[in-house]
């Protein structure tokens, strides 16, 4: 804080929308600008309800949060308003003038072309449609009639909130590893998803970035194709509790152990200044729903420990169950 960026350090699914909701309640956040598009799920555990959010920014929690969608985002119009209508944000959220749309017939491209489909694709057009956005061809939020009442300068609004020493947050979408520039080519998503990407997207330039928070799950996930160094079977990742099925799209995740060169490669790649480290419940059922770091069994400790030593930053907040205040807040 006052501004930090967060991003995922694997192949998304890190649980980011845990962090981020957890810091909008703590923090008292002001500002929250999600970038990216609907391909990406995040999910949030509030209040007894849960949430796959694919446009609306996980800070929607707190109630006096500004929600907004930044220019480079690609905006799904139907899935907006149905989010908009499900988190009850009407009267807070809004989404930059020049935000490209995402129409079905980006969605059919993703099904139809033997390539995407080759890589796993997520089947909602984001690449399709971003392609579109590079022909000049594209719609924009401002020609939608659904969206005028949500239009905003999204760059000038976060901007003046950085200046004024409001709270912020840059709110990324999967993992370093999905990014097209640095990510596991050609099975990776349709943009760069590196913190410097979420602040193109949002347009905030980098000397106004306070902290850079990367996380990473206890283990890794990905879904669809492509390199998954470690990966394990289906019958193990069940047996040690790591089997997921993706809030978004419904399809199985593959899993394997944290990898620490990996994890490296997020920390650089993003200059993170701080980790979050989820599902510390996985590696140690014992953790579950623990709030206290001294109330965590020796080898969680262990684990954290290394996971600092290795990678030379420090890691601030600790997953230990799904609702958005299972955490273990080390910040001072
Ligand atoms: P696309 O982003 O739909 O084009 O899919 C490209 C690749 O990125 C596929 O392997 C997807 O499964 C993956 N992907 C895209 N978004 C997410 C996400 O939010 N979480 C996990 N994987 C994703
Ligand atoms: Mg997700």
């Amino acid at each position: 804080m006052p501004c930090t960026v967060v991003v995922g350090g694997f192949w998304g699914d890190e649980g980011k929308g845990k962090i981020v909701s957890y810091m909008a309640l703590k923090d008292k956040v002001d500002v929250c600008v999600r970038v990216g598009s609907v391909n990406a799920a995040h999910t949030v555990c509030f209040e007894g309800k849960r949430y796959a959010l694919h446009m609306v920014p996980s800070c929607f929690v707190y109630e006096k949060c500004r929600l907004l969608i930044g220019a480079g985002a690609n905006v799904h119009v139907a899935k907006f308003l149905e989010e908009v209508e499900l988190t009850n944000v009407k009267s807070r959220i809004g989404v930059d003038r020049q935000v490209s749309i995402i129409e079905e017939k980006h969605a059919e491209q993703d099904r139809t072309s033997a390539h995407l489909r080759g890589i796993g694709t997520t089947g909602w057009g984001v690449g399709p449609a971003i392609e579109e956005r590079v022909r000049r061809t594209a719609k924009l939020a401002k020609d939608i009639p659904e969206l005028q009442p949500y239009l905003t300068d999204v760059a000038l609004e976060v901007n003046n909130a950085i200046d004024s020493g409001k709270k912020v947050i840059l709110e990324g979408t999967q993992g370093l590893m999905l990014s097209l520039f640095h990510g596991t080519y050609p099975y990776v998503t349709g943009r760069d998803t590196s913190a410097s990407a979420v602040c193109s997207e949002a347009g905030v330039g980098p000397t106004k970035v306070d902290e850079v928070l990367v996380v990473f799950k206890s283990f890794m996930t990905r879904v669809g194709a492509g390199p998954l160094p470690g990966e394990i079977p289906k019958e193990e990742a069940v047996k040690r509790g790591w089997f997921e099925i993706a809030a978004g799209t419904g399809r199985e995740r593959r899993s394997a152990p944290f990898n620490f060169e990996i994890a490296k490669r997020a920390i650089m790649v993003n200059g993170a200044t701080q980790l979050a480290l989820t599902k510390l419940d996985a590696l140690y059922p014992e953790c579950k729903g623990v709030r206290r770091y001294d109330d965590l069994p020796k080898g969680a400790k262990n684990f954290v420990a290394e996971v600092e030593r290795q990678l030379g930053v420090p890691v601030v907040l600790i997953g230990t169950g799904p609702d958005v205040l299972d955490i273990i807040d080390r910040r001072t």
